[in-house]
């Protein structure tokens, strides 16, 4: 299998090979389905390399939105896609790791090598390791593909290996590692730790050994894993985690931060201990959703202390206030109706206001909430948000934001 990915990787990287991808993402571009493209491929380049010219060509176009013209040159697979970070994310974590004047770094199992062009672009000479031989073909195609094939190394080896001979602050001879773990296996996200690759383990020792260093980590990790003195960073674009890092001790600065990437700023929340819970309180004319990257650090407090506002229930990460806010940690709505949650006099209620569409949105409760926007469907114009939460331990329906 892998000697098959790798005889077609290596075709795709000739002459002939690059002329029959741009003609799969031609025969894209036109609108041809699956069976017309393969078709035309198998009478222009073979059948054996139709469906990887195919797959190459889709896979760019799908990889184009976050990736930018570089797509274009990229060798990848539907599989290393999956795995690839966002490369300003990428970018942003390299700056922060090199920083203090590193010049080489390891990125330890590098997969397609979205972190090793990083690497490479932020400056640093970059050892790339996989034991996946595919990986590796990828990585040095599009170390070559970006012009920085002279900055870069990629070898074979075991990440568990090279982690546990890590000495003086180095592993595989370079002072800065960057360590992605793949959490999937057999197309399921791993939850435990242990059974990442590599495992939980190796993320300690690189943690304890080299102290620039950064691990990229489930955003769902158990903040007690989060060993002493190491940072833990939860990253958001558009109201989404997209990561979640664990800085080493030389990097560290605080103890959780909270990062809000927008397309021109990115605005951070740090703790440098546990700020506790936040308070609660009755619901007043506001619900605050805050961002789950600040839910996930543990830090709805600093925005609760910011805001004046409190939780509507201490299980429950929604927070209240009298005033509206233009806080950016937070999504918030006007509150128009409180009520228990019942399904009778919640829609009752939306017909007397004249409302016929509803977004669900809920947190603490066991409701699907697009079965019960449908439920609530209704004859009139207006529309609105209903949150079921808890407010004090009993299931409750907030009604905002009415309009129309
Ligand atoms: C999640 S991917 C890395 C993604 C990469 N950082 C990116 O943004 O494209 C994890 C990679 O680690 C490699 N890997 C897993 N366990 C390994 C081990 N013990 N030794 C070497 N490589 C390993 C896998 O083959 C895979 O390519």
């Amino acid at each position: 299998m892998a000697d098959d990915a790798l005889a077609q990787l290596r075709w795709l990287r000739t002459p002939e090979g690059t002329a029959g991808v741009a003609r799969a993402a031609a025969l894209l571009a036109e609108g041809a389905d699956l069976l017309t493209g393969l078709g035309r491929l198998r009478a222009e380049v073979g059948a054996d390399h139709a469906g990887p010219a195919w797959e190459l060509a889709r896979a760019r176009a799908r990889a184009r939105p976050v990736f930018g013209a570089d797509a274009d040159v990229l060798f990848l697979t539907a599989d290393t896609l999956e795995q690839a970070g966002r490369p300003e994310l990428s970018a942003r974590r390299a700056a922060r790791l090199l920083a203090g004047g590193q010049d080489s770094a390891a990125d330890l199992g590098c997969a397609s090598g979205t972190d090793t062009v990083a690497l490479a672009r932020a400056g640093a000479r970059v050892l790339a390791v996989d034991r996946d031989p595919v990986a590796r073909e990828l990585t040095a195609a599009n170390v070559a593909a970006l012009g920085l094939a002279d900055e870069v190394w990629v070898v074979a080896g075991d990440v568990v290996e090279l982690v546990a001979a890590a000495r003086g602050g180095e592993v595989a001879g370079c002072g800065a590692a960057v360590l992605d773990p793949a959490r999937r296996a057999g197309g399921r996200r791993q939850l435990d730790p242990d059974r990442w690759s590599p495992p939980w383990s190796t993320v300690t020792t690189l943690l304890d050994r080299v102290p620039v260093s950064v691990v990229k980590v489930a955003p769902g990790l158990d903040h007690d894993r989060v060993p002493a003195g190491v940072e833990a960073e939860w990253v958001s674009v558009g109201g989404s985690i997209v990561e979640a890092l664990l800085w080493g001790r030389g990097l560290s600065t605080t103890w959780r931060r909270a990062s809000l990437v927008g397309d021109d700023a990115v605005l951070e929340l740090t703790a440098d201990a546990d700020p506790g819970p936040a308070p609660s309180g009755p619901v007043g004319g506001w619900l605050h959703e805050p961002d789950p990257a600040v839910i996930r650090s543990g830090l709805v407090s600093l925005v609760a202390a910011d805001l004046g506002a409190t939780l509507v229930d201490p299980t429950i990460a929604y927070l209240t206030s009298d005033a509206p806010t233009g806080s950016p940690w937070v999504a918030s709505y006007r509150v128009d109706e409180v009520l228990p949650f019942n399904l009778k006099r919640l829609k009752t209620l939306l017909r007397a206001r004249g409302v016929g569409r509803v977004v669900v949105k809920k947190r603490g409760s066991a409701i699907e909430p697009e079965t019960l926007a449908r439920q609530l469907r209704g004859p009139g114009a207006g529309t609105a948000t209903v949150v079921v939460t808890k407010v004090a331990g009993a299931p409750t329906a907030l009604v905002c934001g009415v309009a129309g």
